[in-house]
C-alpha cells in the first residue's frame, strides 16, 4: 500500500512537470484591459507618429525639453564651441573664461587627483611633467610630446579656460577628454593641474621660467 501511495505521488509530480514545461502565450480573457495594459505615456518615448497622430486629433503635446534647458546638477555650457580647421578664434577666446566651479577643498582634490592619474598621468605623467609612462622621453610609443605642465613656460601660464578648452576638444595629438570626463570632472583636473603649478612655483626658485618663455 506505501508502495503504491508512493508510487502514486511520483507519477503526479512527473505529471505536473510535463504540463508546467509548456509556455503558455496566450494570457486568456483579460477582464478590463485597460488595467491590465497601461496606456499612459513614458514622457520621453512618445515619437515623432505618434505626436503626428495626437497632432492630428487637436492636441499638442511636446515631450521635448524647452530649448537651453539644463540637466538638474550639470553645469552650464561652456560657451566657446570647437574652432573651425585653421581658426583659433575661440581657443584665444576662451583664455577670458573662468572655471565655473569654485576651487575643490582638500578632500575633492583627493578625487581630482584620481581623475588626473586615471585619465592623463599616462601622458603628461604623474608628476605633470609631460614625461608619462606613454612618452617617456621620446621613446614612446606615444609620439608626441605631452604638455610639460611644471617645466613648460607657455603651460604654466595657460588660463584655466584656454586648458578646458584643449580638454574638451583636443589639441593637435591630444584627443578629447568631452566623453571620459564631464565639464565638472574636467574642471576639477584643472584645478589640480593648477594646484599643482602653484605649489611647484612655490618651491622653485622664480628665475627658472624667465629662459623658456615662448
Ligand atoms: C594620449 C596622451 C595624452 C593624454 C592621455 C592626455 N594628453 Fe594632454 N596633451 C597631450 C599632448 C601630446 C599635448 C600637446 C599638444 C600640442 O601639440 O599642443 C597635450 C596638451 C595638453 C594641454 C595643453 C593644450 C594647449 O592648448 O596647448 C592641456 C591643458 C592638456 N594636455 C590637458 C590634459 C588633461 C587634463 C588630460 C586628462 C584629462 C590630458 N591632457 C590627457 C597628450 C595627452
Amino acid at each position: 500500500m506505501k508502495k503504491l501511495s508512493i508510487i502514486f505521488s511520483l507519477l503526479v509530480i512527473i505529471a505536473l512537470v510535463f504540463s508546467c514545461s509548456e509556455v503558455k502565450r496566450d494570457p486568456g480573457r483579460v477582464y478590463m484591459p485597460d488595467m491590465a495594459y497601461s496606456r499612459a505615456y513614458e514622457t520621453y518615448s512618445v515619437t515623432d507618429e505618434q505626436r503626428k497622430a495626437l497632432l492630428d486629433q487637436g492636441i499638442h503635446y511636446s515631450n521635448i525639453p524647452v530649448e537651453g534647458t539644463i540637466k538638474r546638477g550639470e553645469l552650464m555650457p561652456f560657451p566657446f564651441p570647437k574652432d573651425a580647421q585653421g581658426d583659433s578664434t575661440n581657443y584665444v577666446a576662451s583664455k577670458q573664461f573662468k572655471s565655473q566651479i569654485p576651487t575643490p577643498d582638500s578632500i575633492q582634490m583627493i578625487e581630482a587627483e584620481r581623475l588626473f592619474l586615471v585619465n592623463c598621468a599616462i601622458c603628461h605623467g604623474p608628476k605633470l611633467d609631460g614625461n608619462g609612462p606613454l612618452y617617456r622621453q621620446g621613446e614612446g610609443p606615444f609620439p608626441a610630446a605631452p604638455a610639460n605642465f611644471i617645466g613648460g613656460a607657455q603651460y604654466k601660464s595657460m588660463p584655466e579656460g584656454q586648458m578646458f578648452y584643449s580638454v574638451a576638444y583636443g589639441k593637435n595629438k591630444m584627443g578629447s577628454y568631452a566623453s571620459q570626463l564631464n565639464s565638472r570632472q574636467r574642471w576639477m583636473v584643472i584645478a589640480y593641474i593648477k594646484s599643482k603649478q602653484a605649489a611647484a612655483a612655490s618651491q622653485a626658485p622664480a628665475t627658472t621660467d624667465s629662459t623658456a618663455k615662448k
